[in-house]
């Protein structure tokens, strides 16, 4: 007979179902709402654009910017979602070009998502532009494409764009782009025939309003717990706050959220204001964890290090990085120490002395300011 020798560390409490949550998952930011209130006219229009497609006709390229935080990316997927289910002559593919930052790579995600197989390694770029083509010869589907974060494209491999409208010269089926970045004027450097081929329209998202906050974590909030779950004020206070942090609405579901797990800790069974006072303090700049999150490899073990420093010297740094994470020239950690400060996770300042020559100073961003 089996015996259980480990002792029960599942209390009665951990397993009963929540008192307050009905749909927890209606909180994270991945959740994509039935509607999202406050965007309908930037909707409508992303859904205009590209819905000569659904005709075989060719679609206006687009180009979303806005601030973080402000229902870009789910409008975006919101209508793709509408799109996949709705029209059989249309392939929306969404791509973060955070993870995906050279042509290859979106070009085999492409050619994944619709189906047809790619060898990981050892394709040339031709060789799957070839596939693609293939594949859309094929379909009588058009092609649309999400370049989210775009400006991480721009500085990575610009020409990814150009390759993605250069299929239209060698198939029927519509090509579109809907490009989405928080900075403006990211298109300024790039080569003038890309930029002329892209002849993108632009769409600015402006941010919501304190009301429309409320409206929109109502909404959330409904989705994601029991009727009266919270008292009055709760939301208005998680809104406020995401407002006064720059306005993004990932803000004001995380304070729900941290909210609602000292309620369940309290085993209480409405959220309080209380609650929400105590959370306020503790809430960073979420778009900054987020993006020090995506980051891999020696730019990840980069920030963990910086994240113990105030500040530390270039040398220091790299003396640190080796003794850590092993070896590494100091050209080579230089290289990733330049692209983290260009994507606004750390700061370089140059100091010089007279005795000692030139110095550099790195440390972690706390607060991201966006243009
Ligand atoms: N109008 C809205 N209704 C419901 N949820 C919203 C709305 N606007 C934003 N959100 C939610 O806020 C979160 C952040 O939105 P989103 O990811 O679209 O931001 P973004 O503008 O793309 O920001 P970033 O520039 O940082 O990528 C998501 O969980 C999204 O569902
Ligand atoms: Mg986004």
């Amino acid at each position: 007979m089996i015996k259980f020798t480990h002792p029960i560390i599942i209390s009665d409490q951990l397993l009963e179902e929540s008192k307050i949550f009905k749909n927890e998952q209606a909180l994270s930011t991945e959740y994509l709402p039935e509607f999202l209130p406050h965007r309908e006219t930037q909707i409508e229009l992303i859904a205009k654009n590209i819905s000569p497609a659904s005709k075989g006709r060719s679609v206006q390229n687009m180009f979303i910017i806005g601030s973080p935080g402000i229902g870009k990316t789910a409008s975006v997927r919101f209508v793709f979602r509408q799109f996949e289910e709705f029209s059989e002559r249309v392939k929306t593919i969404y791509i973060n070009t955070w993870n995906y930052n050279t042509s290859v790579a979106i070009l085999s995600k492409i050619v994944l998502d619709i189906g047809m197989f790619v060898q990981r390694r050892g394709m040339s770029k031709d060789e799957i532009m070839e596939k693609l083509i293939e594949a859309l010869k094929k379909s009588n589907k058009g092609l649309i494409i999400c370049l989210d974060e775009v400006d991480q494209l721009i500085k990575k491999d610009e020409g990814a764009m150009y390759d993605l409208l250069r299929l239209n010269q060698y198939v029927d089926n519509p090509i579109g782009l809907v490009m989405i970045s928080n900075y403006r004027d990211i298109f300024v450097n790039v080569e003038p025939r890309i930029k002329s081929s892209l002849n993108i329209e632009e769409l600015e998202f402006k941010p919501y309003t304190i009301q429309e906050m409320k409206n929109i974590l109502t909404e959330r909030v409904k989705n994601a717990f029991r009727l009266g779950s919270l008292e009055d004020g709760v939301i208005l206070l998680c809104a406020n706050h995401a407002i006064n942090k720059g306005g993004d609405v990932r803000i004001g579901l995380e304070c729900l959220r941290k909210a609602a797990r000292i309620c369940e800790e309290e085993n209480s069974d409405k959220i309080k204001t209380d609650y929400v006072k105590a959370v306020l303090k503790e809430t960073g700049p979420v778009k900054l964890k987020i993006m020090q999150e995506q980051l891999q490899g020696v730019e990840k073990n980069l920030v963990d290090l910086l994240s113990k420093e105030e500040e530390i010297t270039s040398t220091d740094l790299h003396n640190k990085y080796v003794k850590n994470f092993g070896d590494i020239s100091q050209f080579g950690l230089t290289k990733h120490v330049k692209h983290l400060e260009d994507i606004g996770i750390i700061k370089v300042k140059e100091s010089r002395t007279e005795t000692r020559g030139r110095k550099w100073f790195i440390s972690l961003v706390k607060r991201k300011v966006f243009k």
